[in-house]
């Protein structure tokens, strides 16, 4: 086996915010795999082989994925934000338990700047304190588990990044979360709605958990839900280093 297997993450959107690492292993890559508008982010070239595909295929791509490395190919997978972070590398390594012929494959992940992290510079600093993430798709878990998941981070005061809060076939869910949130004592903490972030369309909108409302977060958001403490200063918004 000469081949190799790489899972890489390209950021939110920006080539400014592609890792060197990441750009010298799409450089050198014989065959790269992914959701159709990730694959799309890497120019054509001589010598490489797009391999795009449905955003519900991770699986069946992580598994063509080990059979190109396994051939010899120099086979990259790539994800937005952070390969690990919701995202490809748990369903390549998901792929190889079920393929064990493949696990001397030389696998590497390359990590990427997740969505979370970008939202939270351009806002400030509202990761500043304890947060968690959480993954507001029901597509891989029952939603009885999003929902205890938001009421303990509620009680917990964490922080709360949450990707995936709305899409065309899931939009319920992000109304349910805000209202577990709200019941849960949050109404008066800041959330913040950042859009698109890196491309050309960002933005990003801060206001109290009540003002919230389901319709400004799509499918290109990440929603930030500060802790009880998170505050603005002029027009940043943070969650200070001490907790009384
Ligand atoms: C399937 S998850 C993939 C997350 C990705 N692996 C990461 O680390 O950012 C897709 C979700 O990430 C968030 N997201 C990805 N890119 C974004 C961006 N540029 N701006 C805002 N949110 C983004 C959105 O919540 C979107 O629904």
């Amino acid at each position: 086996m000469t081949g190799t297997l790489t899972i890489a993450g390209l950021g939110p959107g920006s080539e400014a915010l592609v890792t060197p690492e990441v750009s010298a292993a799409l450089a050198t890559a014989t065959d790269i795999l992914g959701y159709k508008p990730y694959v799309s982010r890497v120019p054509p070239r001589p010598g490489l082989k797009l391999h795009p595909s449905d955003n519900r295929e991770e699986l069946q791509r992580a598994s063509e994925a080990l059979r190109l490395a396994a051939e010899g190919g120099q086979v990259v997978v790539v994800s937005s934000g952070d390969p690990g972070v919701f995202a490809m590398a748990s369903a390549v390594f998901e792929a190889l338990e079920q393929a064990p012929q493949y696990q001397e494959l030389p696998i590497r992940v390359l990590p990427g700047i997740t969505a979370m992290l970008a939202a939270a510079a351009r806002a400030g600093a509202p990761l500043g304190h304890d947060f968690c993430a959480i993954n507001l798709s029901d597509n891989l878990k029952p939603w009885a588990v999003i929902e205890k998941r938001l009421r303990l981070a509620a009680e917990g005061d964490f922080a709360i990044a949450m990707y995936n809060p709305r899409s065309a076939s899931r939009p319920e869910g992000f109304g349910r979360a805000l209202a577990v949130l709200k019941e849960s004592g949050c109404g008066e903490r800041l959330v913040i709605f950042a859009h698109a972030i890196s491309a050309a369309d960002e933005k990003i909108e801060t206001v109290s958990l009540n003002e919230a409302r389901p319709e400004m977060a799509d499918m290109r958001t990440l929603v930030i839900v500060g802790n009880s403490q998170t505050r603005r200063v002029g027009r940043w918004v943070y969650a200070p280093r001490r907790v009384e």
